[in-house]
């Protein structure tokens, strides 16, 4: 299996250009189903997520064009199956982003349930909830772990649909639905995450009549049909993120090109509280952690707009080196602190109380052989072998090489003393 080695690198120095958006390019890529017509999809990272994603879609019928680099173009003349491939689904809970568009272009999916992951057990009576409220019925068959959505014979019918809680995933997959619903549907507590924007804005350049994405409440007018469109994904706000704390973790200084400042507010923040010097230029991002005193601050994950799950890990590892104790909440999964076990083989000391993981900080963490839990977890683990002293070894990498592109690369790029090696 691949591994990453990383020794002690001392402060990181440069610029780094961020990638588009993994959670953005996901739903967008799915909602091409929606229309014969080609859509050209821009600045798509080259991810294994996305290799999957692509497949799912050739499955249904969706023929690709993705000779030019970062760009995908994909149309899908006829839907040739209604299946979701299972081991598709279990390597990439996202395939479920598919079931929506499929619903509204052909009117049935039979979609193998994901089951849970690392961070959770991630289930999703919400977008059941919204595809019954548009009128499909819904067919949940646990002997065989799938569920078939099947739409009436009139098609989708525009409902007032609630989320009990901001669902990203249910949000997309509801508002892609409703976009060829007969009617009006109103989606309230929607979520507001940027990626959810993104997602309106390429919809409505196929035809599709959606008012106030990005707020609590989005209201979307059926339509017809979708057309073909062109549309670039917006830029990775986690791996902005991940590169931020990077230069706040080795006291370096870094430019972070192609960032929007606009959607990294709470990571902004929470980084200046500990006194990192943030400065947002034309150019991009500047983070600078280089001779300042450095203090603790706590953190408590929220739906957009606060503070994002996806970064919980990566500035946890940040934390621990910083003098005084933190406290770190988790609000959106329920066990999303699998990398504390590992942080704690570096010298971390952290402690788990329910949802909290007491930080005591002031830690010189050392080398160690980790595993990536998750896919945030193991940038994280990057993070904190950077700053230990001499060599930390990041095992399960192939959590790492779905979200995030050329990060080995990157990093190289600023400094980072960094390698993969695969022990094939
Ligand atoms: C998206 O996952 C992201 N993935 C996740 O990023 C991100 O952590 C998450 O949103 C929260 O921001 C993609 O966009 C591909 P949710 P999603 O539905 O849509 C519960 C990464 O590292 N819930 O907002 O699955 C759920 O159990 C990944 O890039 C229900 O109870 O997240 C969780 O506790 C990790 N019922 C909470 O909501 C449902 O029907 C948030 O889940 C759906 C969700």
């Amino acid at each position: 299996m691949a591994k990453i080695l990383v020794n002690n690198s001392g402060p990181l120095h440069g610029e780094v250009w961020i990638s588009g958006a993994k959670n953005s390019v996901l739903p967008l890529l799915a909602a091409t189903l929606m229309t014969a017509d080609t859509c050209v999809i821009e600045d798509v990272p080259d991810l294994a997520d996305v290799s999957v994603m692509k497949k799912m879609l050739c499955n249904y019928g969706a023929k690709i064009d993705d000779a030019e680099e970062g760009t995908i173009k994909i149309s899908t003349p006829e839907i040739i199956s209604c299946e979701g491939d299972r081991e598709l689904v279990q390597e990439m809970r996202a395939s479920l982003f598919t079931m929506g568009p499929m619903l509204a272009r052909y009117g049935k999916i039979v979609m193998p349930m994901p089951g849970g992951c690392t961070i959770g057990k991630r289930p999703i009576d919400l977008h059941l909830k919204g595809f019954r409220a548009l009128g499909a019925e819904v067919v949940e068959d646990d002997e065989n772990e799938q569920v078939t959505v099947t739409a009436g014979p009139e098609g989708l019918t525009g409902d007032v649909i609630y989320l009990d809680f901001p669902s990203v995933g249910a949000t997309e997959n509801i508002l892609m639905a409703a976009t060829l619903a007969k009617g009006t549907t109103i989606i309230e507590n929607a979520a507001k995450e940027p990626e959810i924007i993104d997602l309106a804005n390429q919809l409505n350049k196929m035809g599709a009549r959606i008012k106030s994405a990005g707020t609590d409440m989005i209201r979307i007018e059926g339509v017809e049909k979708l057309s073909g469109c062109i549309h670039e994904a917006i830029p990775d706000r986690i791996e902005t993120g991940t590169f931020m704390l990077a230069a706040a973790i080795t006291r370096g200084d870094v430019l972070i090109r192609n960032a929007l400042p606009g959607h990294v507010r709470p990571i902004i923040a929470k980084l200046r509280e500990c006194n990192v010097g943030i400065e947002v230029t034309p150019e991009g991002i500047y983070v600078d952690a280089r001779d300042r005193d450095l203090i603790a601050t706590d953190i408590k994950t929220l739906p957009y707009p606060g503070f994002p799950t996806d970064i919980q890990s990566p500035f946890m590892a940040f934390l621990t080196t910083v003098n005084g104790s933190s406290v770190v909440r988790e609000t959106v999964f329920e066990n999303r602190f699998m990398h504390v076990v590992e942080l704690n083989r570096m010298g971390a000391g952290i402690e788990i109380e329910n949802r909290e993981a007491i930080v005591p900080g002031g830690k010189q963490l050392k080398g160690a052989k980790v595993r990536a839990t998750d896919l945030r977890a193991g940038a994280a683990m990057v993070l904190a072998g950077l700053a230990a002293t001499g060599t930390t070894e990041i095992s399960e990498i192939y959590h790492i090489e779905r979200g995030y592109e050329n990060f080995v690369g990157k990093f190289k790029a600023i400094g980072a003393d960094i390698m993969k090696i695969s022990n094939d």
